[in-house]
Formats: C-alpha cells, sequence, structure tokens
C-alpha cells in the first residue's frame, strides 16, 4: 500500500479507492502469504503442547456455581428477567481468567455514572435541552457516545464492546440507537436505568448518518473546520460529533485513533459512532490509555473475553432457544467440539478442499478421532465416551460430511462422534429480527465448545471465541500440502482488520504488528492486528 502523507491533513482519496484497496488486499491476504506474520512464532506456539486437548472436562452442571462471573456482573438485577445473565458461566468452559479489582471498582462507578445520566433523568434531559437549544456548552457532567449499528450481527458486536470500552476509558456514558432487527435480542447491562437512547431524541436522522455526513469528525478535519489542537476558549465547537470507523474510512476518520484526536472528542457532549471493527487494540497502542488498560486488564487478552460476558446477556427468548438446543444435543458429552465455517464470496475456496482440511485439522489436533477403515477392527463403543460436534454454518454440506464420516465408521478410539447442525439459513439476513435470533444463539452455542475450529476473518466466529474465551483453531488457507492445516491461535480476542498505519507522533507510517509485544497482526489477516497473550510468545521462544 503507497506510504500516504498525512501531517498536512491535505490529502483526499476517493472513498471507493480505498473501498477497492481495502478488497484487494483482502483477496490477496486469504489466498496467498500471510505477510506480516512472522510464522515461526507461530507455528512454534502451535507445536509446543497445544497440540493436546484436554478430555477430561465433565459435566458442566458439577461445577461450583461462579454466577457473578468473578465479580463481573452487579448483583442487583432480578434474576428471573434475564436468565441468561447469571445462568452462563454454567455454560462456558471453566478457566482461571478473574476480572482485575481494578476492572471491577471500574464497572461499578461506571454503574453509578450511567444511572445518574442514562435516559430519562434529569441531567440527561438537561443535556437533550441542551442539544435542543443549539448553543455550544462542551462537555458536563454527563457525555455522551452513541453507538450506530453497521453490519450483521458479528460486527455489531465487536463494534458495541469496542465502543463501550471507549466510553469506560472517557468517563462517558454509552447509548444505543437500536435498530429495529436488534428489539428483543439483549437485556438490559446496567442495573436501574437503560442503554437505549430515548426515542424521542432531538436528532431524528441518525441512521441516515453516512460517510459524509457533514459533522463527520473527519470530514471536518479535512475541510479544515476543525482542528484538533483547537482552543474552545477562542473557536466554539460544533454540538456534536459523528465518528466514522467503518472499514472504507478515510485517514482523517482514522485520526480518532490518535492521542491528539481523543484528547479534542473529550470536549463533545454528544458523539455517535458507527463502526463494524473491533478496534480495541487501537487503544493500546495509545499512549493515553496504555496505563490505565494495563491495570484493568493486566491480562491483555481478555478484553472481549471480560466486557462481552458483562455487556451481553441473551433475552430469556433467545436464552430458551440456547438452552434448549445445548440440553438436548450437546449436554451430556464429555466434551463440545465447535466447527464454524463462513465463505465469503469475495473468496470462494471449493467445498471438497474445505471439508478436507477440516478434517486434517481435527485430526492433526487430536480434536477428533481417525476412523477405522476395516469394520470388524473396530473397538466396542460406548454411549459415555461421547463426543458432541456442533457445526455452525449457512450450508448444511459441511455438517453432512462430517456426520457421514462417523456414522458410516467406527472410531479407532471406540469414541462415539455425535455431528449436529442447528439451522441452515443458506444467506445471511441481519435485518430480520429471527434471523439474529438465530445468529446469536448460535454464537453461544459455539461459545460453550471445549475446542473450536473456525474459518478465517469471520466476526461472527470472533465473537463466539471471544466470548467462551477459548483461543480457536484458524483454517488458514494452506498454500501446499506440507503446510499445517490449522494454527492455534495467540489469543481468543478479535481481529481488528482495518485499522490505521499511521503513527500519530512521528506523522509516519509504521508497523502496527511491531509496536507493542502484545499487539500483533491477525494469523488469519495479516492486514490486521489482534492483542495475543504474551505468555504465549514467550513460551514459543
Ligand atoms: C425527562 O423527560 C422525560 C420525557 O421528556 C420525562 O418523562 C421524565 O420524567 C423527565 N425526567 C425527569 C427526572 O424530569
Ligand atoms: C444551529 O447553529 C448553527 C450555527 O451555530 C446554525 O448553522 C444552525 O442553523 C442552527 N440550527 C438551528 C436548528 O437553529
Ligand atoms: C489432508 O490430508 C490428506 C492426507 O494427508 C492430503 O492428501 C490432503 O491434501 C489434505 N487436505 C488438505 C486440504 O490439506
Amino acid at each position: 500500500m503507497a506510504m500516504r502523507k498525512l501531517g498536512g491533513l491535505e490529502i483526499t482519496r476517493p472513498l471507493l479507492a480505498v473501498a477497492l484497496v481495502a478488497m484487494v488486499l483482502l483477496l490477496v491476504e486469504m489466498s496467498g502469504t500471510y505477510r506480516g506474520l512472522s510464522p515461526d512464532v507461530l507455528l512454534n506456539a502451535t507445536n509446543r503442547g497445544d497440540l493436546r486437548v484436554d478430555c477430561s472436562a465433565s459435566f458442566r452442571d458439577e461445577r461450583p456455581k461462579d454466577r457473578l462471573l468473578g465479580g463481573l456482573l452487579s448483583p442487583e438485577f432480578d434474576e428471573a428477567s434475564c436468565l441468561s445473565r447469571y445462568q452462563s458461566a454454567l455454560y462456558w468452559k471453566q478457566s482461571n481468567h478473574t476480572p482485575s479489582p481494578y476492572l471491577l471498582r471500574k464497572l461499578r462507578n461506571y454503574e453509578s455514572l450511567h444511572r445518574r445520566c442514562g435516559p430519562n433523568t434529569e441531567l440527561y434531559n438537561k443535556s437533550i435541552e441542551q442539544l435542543k437549544s443549539n448553543a455550544s456548552a462542551g462537555p458536563s457532567e454527563c457525555n455522551y457516545v452513541v453507538w450506530l449499528e453497521s453490519g450483521g450481527i458479528g460486527n455489531r458486536v465487536i463494534s458495541m464492546v469496542s465502543t463501550f470500552l471507549y466510553a469506560l476509558l472517557n468517563d462517558k456514558v454509552f447509548l444505543l440507537k437500536l435498530p429495529d432487527d436488534f428489539h428483543g435480542i439483549f437485556c438490559e447491562p446496567f442495573p436501574g436505568t437503560s442503554w437505549i437512547l430515548s426515542s424521542d431524541f432531538p436528532i431524528q436522522d441518525l441512521d441516515g448518518f453516512d460517510i459524509s455526513h457533514p459533522q463527520s469528525y473527519g470530514e471536518m478535519l479535512k475541510n479544515n473546520l476543525l482542528r484538533n489542537d483547537m482552543d474552545p476558549a477562542k473557536q466554539s465547537l460544533p454540538l456534536y460529533l459523528y465518528l466514522y470507523l467503518i472499514h472504507d474510512y478515510s485517514d482523517f476518520d482514522m485520526m480518532f485513533y490518535c492521542e491528539e484526536g481523543q484528547r479534542l472528542l473529550r470536549r463533545f457532549a454528544w458523539l455517535f459512532l458507527k463502526s463494524n471493527q473491533y478496534y480495541v487494540p487501537a487503544f493500546f497502542l495509545n499512549s493515553e490509555y496504555s496505563e490505565e488498560l494495563s491495570l484493568l486488564f493486566p491480562e491483555k487478552a481478555t478484553v472481549f473475553r471480560h466486557l462481552s460476558r458483562y455487556l451481553l446477556h441473551p433475552t430469556n427468548s433467545v436464552w430458551g432457544h440456547i438452552t434448549r438446543y445445548y440440553q438436548s444435543y450437546v449436554a451430556n458429552a464429555k466434551q463440545r467440539i465447535g466447527i464454524q465455517v463462513r465463505m465469503f464470496r469475495f473468496a470462494p475456496f471449493p467445498f471438497e478442499r474445505m471439508v478436507s482440511q477440516i478434517i486434517n485439522c481435527s485430526l492433526t489436533g487430536n480434536i477428533l478421532p481417525e476412523i477405522v477403515e476395516e469394520e470388524s477392527a473396530a473397538p466396542t463403543t460406548s454411549g459415555t465416551n461421547r463426543k458432541a460436534v456442533l457445526v455452525v454454518s449457512l450450508q448444511s454440506g459441511y455438517f453432512e460430511k462430517i456426520r457421514n464420516m462417523y456414522y458410516e465408521h467406527s472410531t479407532t478410539t471406540g469414541e462415539v462422534i455425535s455431528v449436529y447442525q442447528p439451522s441452515q439459513e443458506e444467506e445471511q439476513h441481519t435485518e430480520k429480527q429471527s434471523h439474529n435470533v438465530k445468529a446469536l444463539s448460535e454464537i453461544y452455542l459455539l461459545s460453550f465448545s471445549d475446542v473450536l475450529l473456525t474459518t478465517t476473518f469471520s466476526t461472527f466466529g470472533y465473537v463466539a471465541y471471544g466470548l467462551g474465551g477459548v483461543r480457536p483453531w484458524l483454517l488458514l488457507k494452506p498454500e501446499n500440502d506440507v503446510e499445517p492445516p490449522c494454527r492455534q491461535s495467540l489469543s481468543a480476542e478479535p481481529c481488528f482488520h482495518f485499522g490505521s498505519s499511521y503513527d500519530c507522533k512521528t506523522r509516519k507510517h509504521v508497523d502496527k504488528g511491531a509496536v507493542v509485544p502484545y499487539v500483533k497482526h491477525c494469523e488469519d489477516f495479516a492486514w490486521g492486528v489482534k492483542i495475543v497473550d504474551e505468555t504465549l510468545l514467550i513460551r514459543s521462544h
């Protein structure tokens, strides 16, 4: 990608070109070599002991119940109004990644801020009146960031989690402009208040905010109507700003990730933010936040896990789908394996080859047993020695292949392999509420897996393994038969696909995967970066 000068803020670039470059990059990266990665480090990490899969996991219900997730959740809620809130803990694979006391304090403080400033409070009404009066007042006791949706459920969830972290870091109040197809999906996360922007909000065309909105931060910088170092005592600031952080954004929009941009944004009482990205890694690269983040997350690669478990609670109707399916098919297995296959039209991959890659990965990683070709040699099978495999895909072909393989043959280990697929929608329909209910149910079912295999680049998969805190086996596109069919990721964090390579301090483009040890290029998309578990890096040296 050509180097772009940004210091003078005089460069504009046709947006179409950005989108095209992104797509080309995507195609190149998905079919070609994974430049920017250091494959040795990654390979070593997978070779040293990680190929073993722990088969000793017992039934979930026998575990001690940590209903508040190590203090992450407030005990204040009425349990029956949202069963998933305190029951999810029973289903996720157990681990010792407890949230830090600092994070817990931060969340409790956030909750009291939200209660004070949330919709229909006196302070909220006051802030709304200010917005209506059209008199720029600057920041006050209550400052808001309103999340606007973009993309499918995976994109929405990763951007919600990122925006919530942004709010936490800046003592802003996090509100949602809830799209119709997202009603009845999630419970309220903050006690005694709401996270939904009231319907009588004075700015009515929020859904129509797009890339070239006149009050977009990037547009205003570009047109010299705003400067990051503006002195608000001398020049009045606009009433609100719109932040456009979607993958086809401009270098000006990306100034959001810079220290100076962050400082300016604190002067606004109202921000509207639209993103389809997991932009959390950008905060880890921002000197304004790195210290606070290391207190909040001493284990850096647990951000998504903790924040998503704090924020997202399926409503009772969605939770019913999840738990009924779980009890019917998955509950009594000695191990749960999730396989998620997402094919993108822009990066087609032959069906048979993907099936073979899934099977090769499962065998190499000791995730699934080999089959016996000659039936007479088969050991006796036993129903108590059962592994449940949950296949999640828009198509049914992958599921059928794997199911038939274990239906037509016994296994060399005598294990029984049950294979299930909850739904086959064929097409993604984010605009349908019923589709989102199914999609979220399947994300949760996958997140309960002990082991996860996923295809590359799918934000749906990211949410499933991030929520479960399960480091996935990524089905990378192998160049040849010598390459391993998959690699276990260095963390369960989502990949930040389209960030900025601009270094705000030196005003040069840098390799963002080489700035700090805990932010590396994604295994499944080399242009992007993700937070990795440093202890795995050390172990692999
Ligand atoms: C804030 O305004 C809403 C409607 O505009 C009203 O219902 C509510 O009572 C007000 N809150 C307070 C604390 O005055
Ligand atoms: C609000 O103020 C700006 C300038 O400060 C002006 O351009 C705009 O027309 C005003 N809007 C309303 C609704 O009064
Ligand atoms: C899977 O393994 C078999 C046998 O080793 C090999 O022939 C095949 O090419 C592999 N498939 C993929 C997609 O790597």
